[in-house]
């Protein structure tokens, strides 16, 4: 009742601001989808100039005299910077993933924050299966060599793989993505096992996956696979202790964000073979990534393309754009990660 009662008030008080134009902008170019949304909303639309990463001093100019914002990944979205721009009313962010966002700030300064979750779902799984395809039957390496000229036909004991077909996956943080990940096993036979902070009686029906403690998971699979968000407490959840548990037969998989491995142990696991290979879309400190990684053949990389199609991307881009029209008339953005009611937060 009392909820009611303060959404209603909220209601009234935005309700005054339907008719203003406000202006929208977007700190990289986006799939135009959005932007005519936007368009067509009466917004103004204001993008960055160049399509690469905003330095700090850029993103904050262009916050300057912004009402919302469509922000990327690498645009830090600090308490400093949310102070600076006291008009600034909602910040989407065109990905599921807002570490770069402080978004106990921005609550506090009843500042909406967005994101883009389940539209990119599906894209973020068929990618880790890319990658784990690819690092466990050496895609990227026969590739390579058949473009180097020296391939002379077909070899009974060449560049041979790991079978994949039957093998254990382990999930390490069953959210959407995770469980992507864990229904896409079925079709190659694979036992799932998953780690998660709870239990998920749908996912372990429809997959058959098991629960296990993280640990356990890791001397158990021999696909690793990370989905899990970055928080303090995934930093470095995958450490050299735990690199240490894994199968030396193992290939890890992380499409989620790259502090969650150290990549440094990383790098020495493979190089010495504790593990056979990995399937890297993301990395500790990008574009930077670790030197030891860059001459290693086990390791398959990517440059932080997941949620990388035409079609995820458009439907980003109409995301971003529906959140910011849904607040500016005064209802409930689609993906609002702070509503004012409950704290924010993952599932
Ligand atoms: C990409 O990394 C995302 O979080 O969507
Ligand atoms: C979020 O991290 C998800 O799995 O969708």
């Amino acid at each position: 009742m009392r909820r009611t009662t303060r959404n209603f008030a909220r209601r009234v008080a935005q309700c005054s601001r339907r008719i203003e134009i406000m202006n929208v902008f977007i700190t990289r170019p986006i799939p135009e989808s959005g932007l005519q949304l936007l368009r067509e909303a009466g917004h103004t639309v204001r993008l960055s100039a160049t399509d690469a990463p905003l330095p700090a001093e850029t993103l904050r100019a262009g916050l300057s005299g912004a009402d919302a914002v469509i922000t990327m990944l690498s645009d830090k979205i600090t308490a400093d910077v949310l102070a600076e721009n006291p008009q600034l009313q909602i910040v989407t962010q065109f990905a599921v993933g807002f570490d770069n966002i402080d978004v106990q700030a921005a609550t506090a300064r009843g500042v909406s924050v967005c994101n883009t979750p389940d539209v990119l779902t599906d894209a973020t799984a068929d990618l880790a299966w890319a990658l784990l395809l690819a690092a466990a039957r050496r895609v990227v390496e026969g590739d390579r060599y058949v473009r180097s000229g020296q391939w002379d036909g077909w070899g009974p004991m060449q560049l041979l793989g790991t079978k994949v077909s039957g093998k254990t996956l382990g999930i390490v943080g069953a959210g959407r993505i995770g469980q992507a990940i864990g229904r896409r096993a079925l079709g190659f036979q694979m036992p799932v096992l998953y780690n998660a902070r709870y239990v998920k009686p749908e996912f372990e029906a429809e997959v058959g996956a098991q629960w296990r403690d993280l640990d356990d998971l890791l001397r158990e699979s021999d696909f690793i696979s990370i989905s899990c968000p970055l928080t303090p407490e995934t930093r470095h959840l995958i450490d050299a202790r735990r690199l240490e548990l894994m199968k030396p037969s193992a290939v890890l998989v992380n499409t989620a964000r790259g502090p969650v491995v150290d990549e440094e142990a990383l790098a020495m696991a493979l190089r010495s073979r504790k593990i056979a290979a990995a399937g890297l879309d993301v990395f500790e400190k990008e574009p930077e990534i670790h030197p030891d990684l860059m001459g290693l053949d086990n390791v398959v990389m990517l440059p932080h393309a997941g949620s990388g199609d035409v079609e995820t991307r458009e439907v980003m881009s109409e995301l971003c754009a529906r959140n910011i029209i849904a607040h500016f008339r005064g209802e409930e953005p689609p993906t609002l990660l702070n509503p004012k009611s409950t704290p924010p937060g993952f599932e």
